[in-house]
């Protein structure tokens, strides 16, 4: 079986109720005009905009064979008093089936540490969505030769604890932090590199079949120009793309780029 291949946009704090749903509406009319001409029946589109357009999103891909729906974030926590916080079966309910975890904005600005990503994981799993989880190294670490040392430390503290049955439900990204919304992306080289390493990492730790069939994302300012020389990489599986999901024209052409 070949693995999946997948473009993901992850909106983040960006479009409010109105314009994400304008953005859905031009995606799908976009999409339903290219499928027309080229079948793409083998990639899956993800869209993960902020919370409160969860729910319309569903219903609004709900009969749309290619895309699925993603949140952000979740809480590492079940229910009860915390305020402001979503969790996993709230997700669940809104007929998303997705979940983001462990994006580099939130280890930095919230300080999600490799402990509450791997308490995040169990939840998402629990509630039967698909972890999207992200690794990557600063650029202080890529500097000092440090990045892969830091990123296997990023999965065996988390995602790789968990049991064969459940790491075969999730999906990686490799977003490298110095490219992320920088404008510099990593080199084709590069990301291959990297995510040839995390296949060989997944294959020790649990087995080769496992390791072939694990969708692995780059992310780090991908853009329409960029996307193809990307993902014609053998290990790189798709994009998870921040700044140029939030246009549907670039973000159809992304789709469209391999
Ligand atoms: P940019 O595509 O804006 O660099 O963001 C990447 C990212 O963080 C996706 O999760």
């Amino acid at each position: 079986m070949m693995r999946k291949k997948i473009v993901a946009g992850n909106w983040k704090m960006n479009m409010n109720f109105d314009e994400g749903i304008k953005l859905i509406e031009n995606i799908i009319s976009k999409i339903n005009m290219k499928a027309s001409l080229v079948d793409k029946k083998d990639t899956g589109v993800i869209l993960a905009p902020p919370f409160i357009i969860l729910q319309k999103a569903s219903e609004l891909c709900f009969d749309n064979q290619m895309i699925s729906i993603g949140s952000q974030n979740c809480s590492q926590h079940e229910k009860g008093a915390f305020t402001g916080e979503i969790s996993a079966a709230m997700i669940k309910s809104t007929g998303a089936n997705y979940v983001i975890i462990g994006h580099s904005e939130r280890r930095k600005y919230f300080h999600e540490n490799n402990e509450t990503l791997s308490e995040k994981v169990k939840l998402v799993l629990e509630n039967n969505l698909f972890p999207i989880f992200c690794c990557g190294e600063i650029l202080s670490e890529r500097k000092s030769g440090r990045h892969f040392e830091v990123v296997k430390k990023q999965l065996e503290e988390t995602i790789f604890k968990f049991n064969k049955n459940d790491f075969q439900k999730i999906v990686l990204a490799y977003e490298p932090v110095w490219a992320i919304g920088t404008g510099v992306t990593a080199s084709p080289e590069q990301a291959q590199e990297m995510h040839n390493f995390i296949r060989e990492l997944i294959k020790n730790n649990f087995n080769k079949d496992i390791a072939e069939q694990t969708t692995i994302l780059y992310g780090g300012s991908c853009n329409a120009k960029n996307a193809s020389t990307l993902f014609a990489n053998p290990d790189v599986d798709g994009g998870l793309i921040g700044g140029a999901s939030l246009k549907a024209d670039d973000f159809v052409d992304i789709i469209y780029s391999f």
